[in-house]
């Protein structure tokens, strides 16, 4: 893989997101990396966010990632926008941590795949609550056979999507409850397994203009079986268990925890994780992988493995009503 970042990373983010502003620009500062360009559709709206984010430059999207300044582009789009843009940014010869999930479907990982053997360039999907020190800590559990095989997961993340205009609404722009939040417990299976799920069965509630706001799902990986259900039409939960014939581990917010303690119990010891910046640790090591200081963590072959169980997921699901579309 060719490199050629510097000690401190610059960084051009893609989209004056809500999730860029909240959690990933004062990430990027907070492991030492430099912000140096915002691009926004309207430069005029941009420029207000750059300023109150301190960012010196804004530009549009293209400017933004074939800027010379820019070593790493980080895409905070709506969903449907990442794979066009990840695949400019590689072109133009940058490093890609791009918001999950990564793209709309595996076949859009493989194009990725494509663009990346040719760049040589690093790209990952920003699931930002892989690096919590809870969740290391289940999957050193699992790993070392604290609980035994496991045989049952369940896990849980919905909130009340209060916003009507919220891009996750719109079908045209990846939105709905899968792509949004069911992704992080079927990340967490699927990782803690080695395994890609069959999908028992998998029911969903959409909207009228066909997108899903509230689902569950029963799947199977490998020998274990596993429960997710998700949603932004239900009151905020979240929540992971994994059951073995020897045991039981359970992480109470598992996956939206950056202020807040993190609480891991193995049967009924409890370990508390202070509050933890993950957004922090996930750009750390994004930032050591491009410099080709430590393997990068999850490559796209991983992206495309998360891809094809969204895949599963959805095709499982009832369609959405006739019209709704
Ligand atoms: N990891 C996490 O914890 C986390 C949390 C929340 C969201 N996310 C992910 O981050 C991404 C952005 O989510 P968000 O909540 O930050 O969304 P948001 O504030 O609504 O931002 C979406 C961005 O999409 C861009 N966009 C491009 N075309 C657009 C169009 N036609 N209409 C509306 N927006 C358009 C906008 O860019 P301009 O600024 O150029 O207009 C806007 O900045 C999503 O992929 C989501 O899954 C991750």
């Amino acid at each position: 893989m060719n490199t050629t970042v510097g000690a401190t990373v610059k960084w051009g983010v893609l989209g004056a997101a809500r999730i860029a502003e909240q959690a990933l620009i004062p990430a990027i500062r907070a492991a030492g990396g430099h912000v140096a360009a915002l691009g926004c559709r309207d430069l005029q709206r941009g420029q207000a966010y750059a300023q109150r984010n301190g960012i010196p430059h804004t530009m549009g999207y293209l400017d933004l990632v074939q800027n010379a300044d820019v070593d790493a582009v980080y895409i905070a789009l709506h969903n449907a926008a990442h794979l066009p843009w990840a695949l400019a940014a590689l072109a133009a010869g940058k490093h890609v941590l791009c918001e999950k999930p990564l793209t709309l479907n595996a076949r859009q990982v493989a194009q990725l795949q494509a663009a990346q053997r040719i760049h040589g360039r690093f790209a990952m999907e920003a699931f930002m609550y892989r690096f919590h020190p809870a969740i290391e800590q289940l999957h050193a559990l699992v790993r070392d056979g604290a609980i035994g095989q496991p045989r049952v997961m369940r896990g849980a993340f919905a909130f009340v999507l209060d916003r009507p205009e919220d891009v996750r609404w719109d079908p045209a722009m990846g939105g709905g409850a899968l792509y949004d939040v069911g992704c992080y417990p079927l990340d967490l299976m699927r990782q803690l397994t080695g395994e890609q799920p069959d999908v028992l069965a998998a029911q969903a509630s959409y909207t009228d203009r066909g997108v899903d706001h509230a689902l569950s799902a029963l799947l199977r990986f490998g020998d274990a079986t596993a429960h997710m259900d998700c949603g932004f039409s239900l009151p905020f939960h979240q929540g992971f268990e994994v059951l073995g014939a020897h045991g039981a581990l359970r992480v109470d917010q598992p996956f939206l925890n950056k202020d807040r303690d993190v609480v891991l119990w193995h049967d009924a010891h409890a370990h508390r994780f202070p509050p933890t910046d993950a957004y922090v640790r996930m750009v750390s090591h994004f930032q050591r992988a491009i410099r080709v200081e430590e393997p990068l963590r999850y490559p796209l072959d991983d992206a495309l493995a998360q891809a094809e169980t969204l895949d599963r997921v959805f095709l499982a699901m009832e369609p959405a009503p006739t019209g709704a579309m």
